[in-house]
């Protein structure tokens, strides 16, 4: 079998952001900065860090962008209001509502609530229609996104590819096989979708040439489930509990990577593997969306 590679996330999401600030410095001559805004409801401790790692990345990028922190306890009323603000506010061109939210709001409904063209997510029906469709005006949801730039940008063919999901969610696996399945130059794979009502798990996962895990269970992907040469893609976070941690708790994806290592011929690391790329797909999606207000 040939040489392993680790497909860089963290570098292949640089040379991503190096095309965005290309994009900006052109807006910038024509007066117009992207501005992103972010609502995060409660201190969910990884919704923190999200939102904070993605603020970051603006500032290094040029993008504007606002947070909006509203408690725990906000109604949908509250929450709605704050984003008809948005909607209708022309320095803010990307709004996005930090996942998973609190019980007493109706998250589709939410996502519903703000504008196609400023949903860089991607979860508004509109765009979840126009990704079904094939329909590139649409914006993408940025973790599927990131993944196949990852696999176009490290060589792994895509086209007529065995691609095997773990997982089914409305944020990854669904759209992932849309993505994927898609009739384009980088797609064009023939895809499976697995889940926790799925007979042969490990049958279905050992036939893919792509394997890609989004299914929240650590380290659920071991070595016998993959096929000798496969290119394995872990989309999982995970915290499980280590007693060596300062914390008491550490961070794991959904593939055991050190026991799959020896069996795939290409594997992201987790962290620094699709985590950055996802981060890269929200920049350039609200570049994008920027760009196309020269448009109307
Ligand atoms: N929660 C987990 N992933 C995401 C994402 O891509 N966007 C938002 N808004 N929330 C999330």
């Amino acid at each position: 079998m040939g040489e392993f590679k680790l497909i860089d996330g963290r570098a292949i999401s640089e040379s991503v952001h190096l095309e965005t600030r290309q994009r900006v410095a052109v807006l910038k001559q024509k007066n117009i900065t992207p501005g992103l805004a972010f609502i995060r409801v409660g201190e969910d401790p990884a919704s923190r860090v999200y939102v904070g790692m993605k603020e970051k990345k603006c500032r290094e990028i040029g993008i504007t962008s606002q947070t909006h922190i509203l408690e725990k306890e906000t109604s949908g009323g509250s929450l709605l209001d704050l984003i008809a603000r948005l909607n209708k506010d022309p320095k803010i061109h990307g709004i996005l509502v930090q996942a998973p939210l609190p019980r007493q709001l109706n998250e589709a409904e939410v996502f519903a609530s703000v504008l196609p063209g400023k949903d860089v997510d991607g979860f508004h029906p509109v765009n979840v229609g126009k990704l079904m469709l094939g329909d590139p005006s649409g914006f993408a949801p940025c973790t599927p996104a990131g993944v196949q730039q990852l696999l176009i940008r490290s060589g792994c063919p895509i086209k007529g590819s065995d691609v095997v999901i773990l997982g089914r969610g409305n944020i990854v696996g669904k759209p992932l096989a849309s993505i994927l399945m898609q009739k384009s130059e980088f797609a064009d794979a023939t895809v499976t979708v697995c889940h926790s009502g799925t007979t042969d798990l490990a049958g279905h996962c050992r036939r893919a040439d792509i394997l890609i895990a989004a299914i929240g269970v650590p380290l659920f992907v071991k070595p016998d489930m993959v096929k000798p040469g496969a290119v394995v893609i872990d989309v999982g976070v995970n915290r499980i509990p280590d007693t060596a941690a300062r914390n008491g708790s550490r961070l794991v994806g959904d593939v055991d990577f050190e026991a799959v290592k020896a069996v795939s011929s290409m594997m992201t690391p987790n962290p620094g593997g699709v985590g950055p790329m996802t981060i890269a797909m929200l920049m350039q999606n609200t570049v994008r969306a920027a760009e196309e207000t020269l448009l109307n």
